[in-house]
């Protein structure tokens, strides 16, 4: 309920906007480093980088620099990190057996990060399109996106994770049942307080396009990903999505895309009162970096109050890859 306000000018809304002592008192919602989740692209190699083209400012990192990466989070006091992996296309397969080899490069990237800086949470990716020949989140078998099949594997992916020392598991991929399926897994093998971030409401968006390109995905991409992505017409569907993936075991539930999508995230806080949070994903970034570089908006100040909308409409916490430039504008005083 909102109080109705008095007439003028017994109410001058103004007042409480003469200074910014009294702004600063009257703010309802605030951004801080700890709502920052920093998405990084790990790429083989050493001491090397490989930038996005269609994501300024954002490159794939070798393990090496992932650390790097690590280390500057903690230092700026961004709690979590959360990996993708861009898999060399030779290394793809219909099988995407790669996706539960202990040592691949979410794995290796993981591991290493815990062994220099074990406080920053390692968040991994628990989907099969970096490492399947067809692009696809799921096991493709005679054109269909197999779904428990593609469950099996990836409890078996996210194992594997949590043996290399992850403390978020997030599952982006839209299957039934994936998330009963690993939190029985990660019970059973005693991976007793890794946490899983559901992606329970994921809508088919446009707005990926730099990601695809970022993991490698795009070329190898067949078709598009609505039958396991949600229709962005629907918003009933994504309270159950929500409930279903909390009554299967998923501690936290995120949002995705961000920004077109404040709407869900609100119904979502308002219905359940969990842990929330969204993606502000590669095409979100995209324009408003690139606005920004131009010149046509100030980037600095689009970032902040876009990271702010976040939190006004619900969310805990923000995956973005603004994340250290954040934290340093919100370091300066932003
Ligand atoms: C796929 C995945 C995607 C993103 C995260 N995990 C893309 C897709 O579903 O095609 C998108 C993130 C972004 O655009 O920043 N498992």
């Amino acid at each position: 309920m909102v109080q109705r306000p008095a007439p003028f000018p017994t109410a001058r809304f103004r007042r409480m906007r003469s200074s910014a002592a009294l702004r600063g008192l009257m703010r309802e919602t605030t951004l801080t480093v700890n709502d920052l989740i920093w998405p990084v692209f790990v790429t083989e190699g050493d001491d090397a980088e490989t930038p996005i083209a269609s994501m300024p400012g954002v490159a794939r990192l070798t393990v090496d620099r992932v650390v790097k990466a690590a280390e500057e989070a903690e230092s700026l006091g961004i709690p979590a990190i959360c990996l993708f992996p861009y898999v060399e296309p030779a290394l793809k397969t219909p099988g995407c057996e790669l996706a539960w080899d202990e040592g691949n490069l979410s794995n290796r990237a993981t591991r290493a990060i815990k062994a220099a800086v074990p406080e920053i949470a390692v968040m991994t990716d628990v989907a099969l399109d970096p490492y399947n020949a067809n692009g696809h989140d799921g096991i493709v078998r005679d054109g269909v996106i197999v779904n428990d099949e593609t469950v099996e594997a990836l409890v078996r992916m996210a194992l594997a994770q949590a043996e290399a020392g992850a403390d978020i598991m997030g599952p982006s991929d839209m299957m039934d049942g994936r998330i009963g399926a690993m939190r029985a897994a990660l019970e059973a093998a005693g991976h007793v307080n890794v946490t899983i971030l559901s992606y329970a409401a994921k809508y088919a968006s446009a707005f990926y396009g730099p990601f695809r390109d970022a993991v490698g995905a795009s070329g190898a991409l067949k078709g598009d990903k609505k039958t396991y992505q949600m229709d962005p017409g629907n918003s009933d569907e994504a309270l159950r999505l929500v409930a279903r993936d909390l009554d299967e075991g998923a501690d936290m539930v995120m949002v995705k895309p961000g920004m077109p999508y404040l709407d869900i995230v609100r119904r979502v806080k308002d219905c359940f009162g969990v842990p929330t949070y969204a993606y502000q994903v590669s095409g979100e970034y995209a324009m408003l970096k690139q606005a920004g570089l131009n010149g046509w908006v100030d980037g600095d100040k689009v970032m902040l109050e876009s990271l702010m909308a976040f939190k006004r409409a619900g969310c805990d916490g923000i995956l973005t890859y603004f994340a250290p430039d954040a934290a340093r504008a919100l370091k300066s005083g932003g």
